[in-house]
């Protein structure tokens, strides 16, 4: 094979190398579908629910998320930090949070955002083996200084003595012999599991994403994972350009195989240009060894010589 055909066997290797990364860039899990682009994006909608003169301290306004996202309820309430720590917050939607609660570090008032992400529960936060029995809600503090402000920095919210209680109603049963747990995502996407205390109560320290789930061992179909939980509106979950996610998972399947095979005939080239290149120093070596042999006997020259020609026996294997 020439240098011209080898080359040209190597160009669309080089190609798929530079466009791989690319495709992987596409792929779900990536920045469009990032929980935290959401909490920016949710906590903007939910500033907009306040009137733009004298919202009211301790009033639940509710939002209206961007189009794109129907399914999803935000709300926000404003409250001094003070009245927090001393009294609490008896009932914002799910949430219960006792007196003690501390906002760090420390701003006047605050923004408690409240998110339920309904039937995009499992597409923001997708745990596999798992179902929601009830949708993602989250709870999230902002600083409440300037409420046209946008990319906020959520405010560390810590219940240090009792702990914040997350009421769950409507939550699915878990299918048989599975027990249900609450899970827990921080900011950093960390999930965390914990008991149901009662009456499907799951209880937090701090601020974040909170739900109950079943664990599945078998996985006998996979239509209870998927997000049709209650809470969201009744058309079907549109999971925002699921199906050209599906043909570009198809599409670097199909390409990883391409790929395959190249990298197949690449090494079996590589191994032929060896195999050559060893078969030409062999030659060459058992020329030279013949030409030592005949110098280091010198007079009897003859014999020796026909000796060493049985010694490139590869020459035989060798099957272009
Ligand atoms: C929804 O729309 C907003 C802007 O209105 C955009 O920033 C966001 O990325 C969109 N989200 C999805 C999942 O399409
Ligand atoms: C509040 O934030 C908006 C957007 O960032 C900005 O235009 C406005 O000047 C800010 N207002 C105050 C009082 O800082
Ligand atoms: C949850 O409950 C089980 C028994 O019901 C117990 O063994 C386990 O330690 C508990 N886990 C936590 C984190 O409390």
């Amino acid at each position: 094979m020439g240098l011209l055909g080898s080359l040209s066997m190597l160009l669309p290797l080089l190609l798929w190398v530079l466009w791989m990364p690319a495709v992987r860039a596409q792929l779900p899990g990536d920045k469009e579908r990032s929980a935290r682009s959401l909490d920016a994006l949710l906590q903007d909608y939910a500033f907009r629910a306040f009137p733009s003169v004298h919202p009211r301290t301790g009033t639940l306004y509710a939002g209206e998320p961007p189009s794109n996202l129907t399914g999803i309820k935000i709300s926000a309430m404003r409250l001094r930090s003070g009245s927090l720590r001393t009294r609490g917050v008896k009932s914002y939607w799910e949430f219960e949070m006792p007196k003690g609660v501390v906002v760090q570090p420390y701003v006047e008032r605050l923004v408690l955002v409240y998110q339920n992400l309904g039937k995009w529960s499992f597409f923001y936060y997708p745990i596999p083996g798992y179902t929601y029995l009830t949708p993602i809600v989250g709870l999230l503090a902002y600083d409440a200084f300037n409420l046209s402000s946008t990319n906020l920095p959520e405010l560390d919210i810590t219940a240090p003595i009792n702990p914040i209680s997350i009421k769950f109603s409507g939550v699915q049963s878990a299918p048989s012999g599975l027990s249900a747990k609450c899970i827990w995502f921080d900011l950093e996407g960390v999930m965390k599991f914990s008991n149901i205390t009662s009456d499907n109560i799951c209880s937090a320290t701090k601020q974040g994403h909170f739900s109950i789930v079943a664990e599945y061992t078998a996985a006998p179909s996979p239509s209870p994972v998927s997000p049709q939980i209650n809470g969201g509106p009744n058309e079907g979950p549109s999971l925002g350009g699921g199906e050209s996610k599906v043909w570009k998972i198809v599409g670097s399947v199909l390409g990883g195989f391409v790929l395959l095979v190249l990298l197949s005939l690449l090494v079996l080239w590589v191994q032929r240009y060896k195999h050559q290149k060893k078969m030409q120093q062999m030659e060459k070596a058992s020329e030279v060894g013949e030409a030592l042999h005949i110098a280091s006997i010198g007079n009897t020259r003859a014999p020796m010589a026909l000796g060493t020609r049985t010694q490139p026996v590869l020459e035989n294997e060798y099957v272009p």
